[in-house]
């Protein structure tokens, strides 16, 4: 019996190290902050002290739902309780520190001590950053907590980074946007966001696939959320677009020419007007869309495109498209009935190994051998009238298409014989015609001259001899 109430006892008393509850909140300054107690019993007094127990008296409750709070300056605006749960508003460096509750009921007390442990992140040098210039992130505690918390960094693609809540790395346009440092204790996670700004142009793809009956956009744009006020800020000096011409050794001109470049204060393009490729500035410039469009491709489009800002110290932020155009091109030009006829397909360079053409024919078409590139077509025929078509495919993806129109012409030997012919038949009328038409003046002429002869000089009638 004594065994068993001793037992008892043991067990519900904790042992005084541990006298109360404790918890521990992480908190960045200006932050509010909620410091929920345990338990709230009904009927209970509710005592907020800062610092120690018994120390400053923040805010009391009791159970009619009296309360009262600090009349000290500095926690003046800042305190409201939510039940039994203090709120803290706007968190001050100076209010870091240990808060204690205790609820009084029935003659017992329970005692939760909170530990408010200062997180302080630091973004230096402060953000918009150069692309290229260095990042560096830090995410410190202002106070030794009783178990260490891992922290960390997490990138804006949700990647952890850096070094005990270190970052040191030159700025791209994937570190832009928020960054959250981690502090994780017991499994919990609690998050400190910072919203990098990275002054860069937003990546494009490599290579542009087009056809010559498809429209081109060429992509350029500065990260969406950087403004032209930050890039100025940065001292752009310019910004132009270049374009090199794919040559046919398959490698690009080195001798780039200047298509546009940006009026800074207008947010203009200016024209080269040398260099007219028919391409025309997109019109958001003022949100930083800086692409080119044009209607329709041509093969003279195929090349690199350089889009490049220059900023003050020759540092220049730069994205290059390779425009790829895909043609069908007919041998011969003009097709006749019967002739043979090659169709290619071509983007003027070699494929690369993971991309294939595929053919279309029109509907009545023969079932002709179709080649990778080429299709040879022995005798071209009626059922040969119509769209003939070459997509580009990578990995089951089409890239573009074309589609060409294979209008026949008819057969030399009858329509032009036909042609020939009548001309000739008509040619030979005419002759006659004028021929008669001559014969009857000179005919008519001589009959005149007879008359005139006989009425003008009358001769007399019979013969007079002398
Ligand atoms: C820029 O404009 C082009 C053409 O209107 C459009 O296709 C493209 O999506 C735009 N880019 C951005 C980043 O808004
Ligand atoms: C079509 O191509 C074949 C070989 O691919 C060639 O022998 C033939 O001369 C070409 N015909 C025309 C009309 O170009
Ligand atoms: C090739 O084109 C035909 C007709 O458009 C289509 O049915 C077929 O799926 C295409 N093949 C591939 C590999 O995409």
């Amino acid at each position: 019996m004594l065994l068993l109430i001793w037992l008892l006892c043991s067990f519900s008393s904790p042992p005084s190290s541990l006298c109360c509850a404790q918890k521990e909140i992480y908190a960045k300054e200006g932050q509010d902050i909620t410091l929920e107690p345990t338990s709230y019993p009904a009927q209970s007094y509710v005592y907020w002290y800062f610092e120690r127990q018994d120390g400053h008296q923040l805010a009391w409750l009791n159970p009619l739902g009296g309360k009262g709070f600090s009349n000290d300056e500095k926690w003046t605006n800042r305190l409201s309780l939510t039940g039994a749960s203090l709120v803290i508003k706007n968190l001050q460096k100076d209010l870091f520190g240990t808060f204690v509750c205790k609820i009084s009921a029935g003659g017992r007390d329970s005692i939760t001590v909170f530990k408010v442990i200062q997180v302080n992140v630091i973004e230096k040098p402060a953000s918009p950053l150069l692309s290229g210039d260095y990042l560096s992130l830090t995410c410190s505690l202002g106070s030794v907590p009783q178990n260490t918390p891992e922290i960390y960094w997490l990138s804006p693609r949700g990647n952890r980074e850096g070094n005990k809540g270190t970052v040191y790395i030159p700025a791209r346009s994937e570190h832009h946007g928020k960054w959250d440092c981690v502090v994780k204790i017991n499994g919990k996670e609690k998050k400190f966001p910072v919203s990098v700004t990275v002054v860069d142009l937003a990546p494009v793809p490599s290579h542009q696939y087009t056809s010559t009956d498809s429209p081109l956009t060429i992509p350029c744009s500065l990260i969406p959320g950087v403004t032209w006020e930050q890039v100025k800020n940065k001292e752009i000096e310019e910004v132009q677009w270049h374009f090199a011409p794919k040559l046919s050794s398959g490698t690009f001109s080195d001798q780039p020419k200047q298509l546009f470049s940006l009026d800074l204060e207008k947010l203009t393009w200016k024209k080269v007007q040398d260099n007219d490729k028919g391409l025309s500035p997109v019109y958001n410039i003022k949100k930083g869309n800086l692409s080119l469009t044009k209607s329709k491709a041509t093969v003279g489009d195929r090349g690199r495109y350089t889009c490049s800002m220059k900023f003050k110290n020759d540092r220049t932020l730069k994205t290059t498209v390779d425009v790829v155009v895909l043609e069908i091109i007919t041998h011969p030009k003009t097709i006749i009935y019967g002739q043979q006829v090659n169709l290619s397909c071509s983007t003027g360079e070699q494929l690369p190994n993971d991309m294939k053409l595929n053919w279309t024919l029109p509907k009545t078409s023969s079932p002709y051998i179709l080649y990778p590139t080429h299709i040879t077509v022995p005798e071209v025929g009626k059922g040969d009238n119509g769209k003939w078509g070459c997509e580009l495919l990578q990995g089951g993806n089409k890239l573009t298409s074309v589609e060409i129109l294979l209008k026949i012409e008819p057969r030399l030997s009858v329509w032009m014989l036909v042609i020939i012919c009548s001309a000739a038949v008509i040619l030979l009328l005419l002759l006659v015609l004028a021929f008669i038409h001559y014969r009857r003046r000179k005919q008519k002429k001589r009959l005149h001259r007879h008359r005139l002869c006989q009425c003008k000089n009358p001769k007399p009638k019979g013969f007079y001899r002398t």
